[in-house]
């Protein structure tokens, strides 16, 4: 059965650019087959921060988060491909990244949470909000 090709957004975390991994996250993203259709390092804003995560404006969590995301750069990267949304999900793995499987990004280069090197969009419509605030 095949699926539709679609867009998603992943964002390399300001840890996996200091770690130096914005290559290699790429590269996996590469050598499944996805297409690089945009990619551009940002530093956040605190409001833009706020409003890329603002599902989560209620949690307990959200001043760390956007503390965080907007301490340094980032990479946002719009790949395009097969059921890219679920798709790259899939490749980053678990948001709690010392419980997330070998072999996708997370179980590979991290032990974090916030920190937890990548993000994907988890919706068509959370792409799209993402790569608003994000000025794509
Ligand atoms: P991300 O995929 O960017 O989506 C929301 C982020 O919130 C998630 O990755 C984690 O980095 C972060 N997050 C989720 N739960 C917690 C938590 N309990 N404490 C701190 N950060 C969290």
């Amino acid at each position: 059965m095949s699926s539709a090709t679609e867009e998603t957004l992943v964002v390399v975390k300001p840890d996996g650019v200091r770690r130096g991994y914005v290559g290699e996250i790429l590269s996996r993203f590469e050598r499944k087959g996805f297409t690089i259709r945009q990619l551009r390092m940002i530093t956040m804003t605190k409001a833009q921060a706020e409003k890329f995560y603002d599902v989560h404006r209620s949690k307990p969590f959200f001043n760390e988060l956007v503390s965080f995301i907007s301490s340094g750069p980032v990479v946002g990267i719009v790949l395009v491909g097969r059921d890219a949304v679920a798709t790259a999900r899939r490749m980053v793995g678990a948001t709690k990244a010392w419980e997330s499987e070998a072999g996708t990004i997370r179980g590979d280069l991290s032990l974090g949470l916030t920190d937890n090197a990548v993000h994907a969009s988890d919706s068509t419509a959370s792409f799209q909000h993402e790569t608003k605030v994000l000025g794509f």
